[in-house]
C-alpha cells in the first residue's frame, strides 16, 4: 500500500493507474469501514482510502481534538483489506490557507435532522469531500466512491452534490454494519462506558419500533406522525437518553412522508456524553 500525504504525491501515484474506487474516512477504522473498503476492492481498478479528521465539520464544542486517532492500526487494517493507495493529508495539505470557498449544500436536504442539530456540518462535509474528490479523481474519466448507509443523510447530500456538479463519480451505498446486539458500528461507540455500551442498542430498538408503528399506521401516517415520533422520543428519554430526533421520513426527500413514499426512520441521541446516530429503512 502506497501512503501519500500531499495532493501532488497522490496525483503522481494515481496518474498512471486506472479507475479509482475511493473510501473517504476520518480514521479510527472499525469493521464498518473495512466493509466499505472491501466493497471498493470489488468495484474499482485502484482501491484508494483517505484518512483525514476534517476540522470543518466539527462545531467548536464537539470532539475534533479528542477524536480517536489510531494511525498504525488503521494502516494495517486498510492494507489487509486490499487498499492500494492511502491518502493521509496533514492539515496543511488540504487546508494550506483558511478554506474560504465552501460547498453549500441544498438547505432542503442539509438543514434538517443532523443539519438542524449540527449547523454547518454538511457544508464542512461537502467541502472536504469535494476537495478529496478533486485530489483523487483529477484527470480520471470515471470513478467510484463508497459511502456507508449508517450516515444516511450524508450519503444523500453527497449524492446530490455529485449529481448537481455533474462529477463523473458513481456513489455506491454500503449497508450499515452492526454488532451482534444490533448496535450500528461507529467510531464514537468507543466513547461508551461498559454500562452505556450495554444500553446503546436501545437506539436501534427505538428506530425499529417507530418504523413498525409507522408502517402499521398505513394511510393515516401523515396525521399520526407527530404523535408517533413524540411517543418514541419520550420512551427513549425515559431510559436515560437525550434524544435530538427520532423521525420517520421519505427516503427520497428526507421530508415528512407523503402517502406511498418509501420510508426511512432516522435517529440521533446522546447517552451520557456520547452522541450516536442510526437509521433503518422500513
Ligand atoms: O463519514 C465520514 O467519516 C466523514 O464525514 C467523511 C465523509 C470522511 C468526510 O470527512
Amino acid at each position: 500500500m502506497h501512503i501519500v500525504h500531499s495532493i501532488s504525491d497522490l496525483r503522481a501515484v494515481l496518474g498512471p493507474l486506472g479507475r479509482p474506487a475511493f473510501v473517504p474516512t476520518m480514521g479510527n477504522l472499525h469493521d464498518g469501514h473495512i466493509a466499505l473498503m472491501r466493497r471498493a476492492v470489488q468495484l474499482g481498478e485502484v482501491p484508494v482510502a483517505s484518512i483525514f479528521v476534517n476540522r470543518l465539520q466539527f462545531l467548536p464544542h464537539e470532539d475534533f481534538d479528542s477524536y480517536p486517532r489510531t494511525w498504525e492500526a488503521d494502516c494495517e487494517r486498510l492494507a489487509a483489506a486490499g487498499c492500494q493507495v492511502l491518502f493521509a493529508p496533514r492539515e496543511h495539505d488540504l487546508y494550506p490557507e483558511p478554506q474560504t470557498f465552501k460547498v453549500q449544500p441544498d438547505p432542503l436536504l442539509a438543514d434538517l435532522l443532523e443539519g438542524q442539530f449540527r449547523p454547518g456540518f454538511f457544508t464542512g462535509v461537502c467541502t472536504v469531500v469535494m476537495k478529496l474528490f478533486c485530489a483523487v479523481f483529477a484527470g480520471k474519466a470515471q470513478g467510484v466512491a463508497v459511502f456507508g448507509q449508517k450516515d444516511y443523510q450524508q450519503l444523500m447530500v453527497v449524492r446530490r452534490m455529485v449529481q448537481q456538479f455533474a462529477l463523473p463519480i458513481d456513489i455506491v451505498a454500503a449497508p450499515t454494519e452492526r454488532a451482534a446486539d444490533g448496535l450500528a458500528l461507529s467510531s464514537r461507540n468507543g466513547y461508551l462506558s461498559p454500562a452505556e455500551r450495554a444500553q446503546a442498542v436501545q437506539l436501534s430498538q427505538a428506530l425499529r419500533a417507530l418504523g413498525e408503528a409507522a408502517r402499521a399506521a398505513g394511510e393515516a401516517l401523515p396525521a399520526r406522525l407527530a404523535d408517533l415520533e413524540h411517543a418514541a422520543r419520550a420512551q427513549l428519554d425515559a431510559s436515560g437518553w437525550q434524544t435530538d430526533y427520532l423521525a420517520v421520513r421519505s427516503r427520497r426527500t428526507l421530508q415528512a412522508p407523503q402517502p406511498g413514499d418509501a420510508l426511512v426512520v432516522l435517529g440521533a441521541a446522546r447517552l451520557g456524553t456520547t452522541r450516536l446516530i442510526d437509521n433503518l429503512e422500513v
